[in-house]
């Protein structure tokens, strides 16, 4: 939509100054049919100022998908023309988002971007988390913020008679990598992809995720699974690996891995129960 909103105004800077001089143009009389200089000054003032009103607009409109929730990195060399000064730049996506690099982990607007083509590097790990990190994984070493919009959300869900529980949260570079040769010894490479991350690729390595209950298919169709599908948004949470969407995320449907995005972003992916992956919101590709 962002994109479509930016398209327009691309095609506005060219539209409108035609239009103005074929109006100015079929309107005179047709002896006198004639342009002068001055209107092809006007038409190039209003090109001007239609270029000018679209760089504003989508500075706004960028800056706009932040959630305001401080787990959203804030991002100094944000969105706008800095591209050329941003040393942390990587590339511009194919929705026009700008993607950089930070220490080691991948941005857009300040929302962490994990998946199969962007890593985190080996060493990275979260800041600030609930309960320090002593161990490869650890339940409870999530972002403070994560962690007290699952406790509200796990409060609710006990409130009227559901069990929720985290069943793996932050999980190591290096137990990832066992994580997936495990998975590489039960079922082959293929199998292994399209369920486990690679190590570095991995949700879990950023104190934003985790996996809930049973870990398994039946997690959906349990009455947990079905209010956890319909509300996490509103806590900020989103189902990363949505149903049928295996060709975006390169994972599939995985029901009970949250991500915190914050509620902003979260309500725009839940998209009113039919979910949008983070790979098509921000035009990024997810392969090895
Ligand atoms: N199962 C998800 C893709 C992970 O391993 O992070
Ligand atoms: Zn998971």
């Amino acid at each position: 939509m962002n994109y479509l909103i930016v398209f327009i105004m691309n095609l506005a800077i060219i539209l409108i100054p035609c239009i103005y001089l074929f109006v100015i143009y079929i309107f005179k009389k047709k002896k006198k049919r004639k342009l002068k200089i001055g209107h092809f000054l006007i038409a190039i003032i209003m090109a001007t100022l239609i270029i000018l009103i679209k760089d504003k607009v989508s500075d706004i409109i960028l800056k706009d998908n932040k959630s305001g929730d401080s787990v959203i990195k804030e991002v100094e060399n944000g969105s706008g023309n800095e591209v050329e000064d941003n040393p942390n730049y990587v590339e511009t996506t194919s929705k026009g988002y700008i993607l950089e690099k930070i220490d080691g982990a991948y941005y857009i607007d300040g929302y962490i971007i994990v998946n199969k083509s962007y890593p985190f590097s080996d060493s990275w790990i979260p800041s600030n988390t609930e309960e320090e990190i002593n161990n490869d994984i650890c339940k409870n070493c999530l972002d403070k913020e994560v962690y007290n919009m699952w406790s509200q959300m796990k409060n609710d869900a006990t409130s009227i008679g559901l069990n929720i529980y985290i069943s793996s949260g932050y999980r190591s570079f290096s137990y990832q990598k066992g994580l997936y040769e495990h998975y590489i010894n039960k079922g082959g490479k293929d199998y292994a992809d399209i369920t486990s991350a690679r190590a570095g690729h991995s949700e879990h390595q950023s104190g934003l995720a985790f996996d809930l209950n049973s870990v398994d298919d039946s997690f959906s169709a349990t009455d947990e699974g079905k209010w956890v599908n319909n509300n996490a948004h509103l806590y900020g949470f989103i189902i990363r690996y949505p149903k049928d969407k295996t060709n975006e995320t390169g994972y599939k449907y995985e029901s009970w891995h949250l991500r915190y995005v914050g509620t902003y972003l979260a309500d725009k992916l839940y998209n009113n129960g039919n979910w949008i992956t983070m790979e098509d919101y921000f035009g990024l590709d997810s392969q090895y």
